[in-house]
């Protein structure tokens, strides 16, 4: 299993390759790629670290090295937001950044399973999308915009609001990863009831949930942490999904487009990616209002990434 971080330098893909290190199955290569200089000492520091993976570090000539014969690529890289900034404000800056790596992808590694962390999520698939349509090797069973940090919030704040071992508590999130377009689905939280005012408190507090963590930082960037432990555990998830196991979990996908033509849903994963696009099932009448009332959001968020290549 060959795993590649591009943007393994920065808050988030320290962190996330950190966790790979220790997670991976033995055996694994962690490839490390960065524009930073400091990559290679990155890559130093983890080598340290016993366990059955190795680890390289790539400096900014040797994206092709970095990305040949992967299996899963994750891509942190790009500009985190500053308070104030909404994720669709990183668009300028990041949708090149994301196009140029993707470029790579098809160059290097074009079955590889993609996991996308850089933001605007809702519109830098898309322009992976459409790079390796340009190329003739789009398969959307490929390519995934990493949305766990929503689901891993949504357990957390559920468990503390009512009091639950958080590692019991599941919570879908379906949409997008941004603001409106985040939607958790608290009408199917197994065994817990929410009030009404509980779910008009605790929805606005996961889709803002970002927000939080940069006004906390003031000024220091964006979840770093919390993120690279979510594309951790999204990672892991498509890694069993190679290893043939039998394994669910959420993700923006480019699906059947009853929705929009990417949405965050429940998808079982296989040894090529997405085996299935699972249902997202019943929801509430607040759900329902909420889906509808984002999708116009999310539709143009998708439509700037597509336009981007175009
Ligand atoms: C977040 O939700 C960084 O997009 C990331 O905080």
């Amino acid at each position: 299993m060959k795993v590649t971080v591009c943007g393994a330098a920065g808050g988030i893909g320290q962190a996330l390759s950190l966790l790979l290190k220790t997670q991976l199955p033995a055996g694994s290569e962690l490839s490390l790629y960065d524009v930073a200089p400091v990559v290679p000492g990155v890559a130093v520091d983890l080598s340290h670290i016993p366990t059955e993976v190795t680890v390289e570090g790539f400096g900014a000539d040797s994206l092709d090295a970095a990305l040949a014969d992967a299996d899963i690529v994750l891509i942190p890289a790009g500009m985190p937001r500053k308070p104030g900034m909404d994720r669709a404000d990183l668009f300028a800056v990041n949708a090149g950044i994301i196009k140029t790596l993707a470029e790579g992808i098809v160059a290097n590694c074009p079955k590889a399973l993609v996991g996308v962390i850089t933001n605007p999520v809702n519109g830098t698939v898309p322009i992976v999308a459409e790079v390796f349509k340009k190329a003739g090797t789009y398969d959307p069973a490929r390519v995934f915009g990493i949305t766990t940090l929503d689901v891993i919030r949504s357990e957390a704040f559920v468990a503390e609001l009512k009091g639950l071992d958080s590692t019991q508590v599941k919570v879908p999130v379906i949409g997008g990863h941004s603001g409106t377009t985040i939607l958790p689905l608290l009408s199917q939280v197994e065994g817990v009831e929410f009030s009404d005012d509980e779910i008009a408190a605790l929805t606005p507090r996961i889709q803002n949930a970002g927000t939080e963590v940069v006004n906390a930082k003031a000024g220091g960037g964006s979840a770093t942490l919390s993120m690279g432990a979510a594309a951790a555990r999204f990672c892991m998830s498509l890694v069993k999904g190679l290893q043939g196991q039998d394994v669910v979990d959420y993700a923006y996908v480019e699906g059947n487009g009853e929705d929009a033509q990417f949405f965050a849903q429940p998808v079982r994963l296989g040894v090529n990616g997405v085996a299935e696009l699972l249902p997202y099932g019943a929801l509430s009448a607040f759900e329902e209002d909420a889906k509808n009332a984002m999708l116009a959001t999310l539709k143009a968020d998708i439509q700037e990434g597509i336009d981007f290549m175009a």
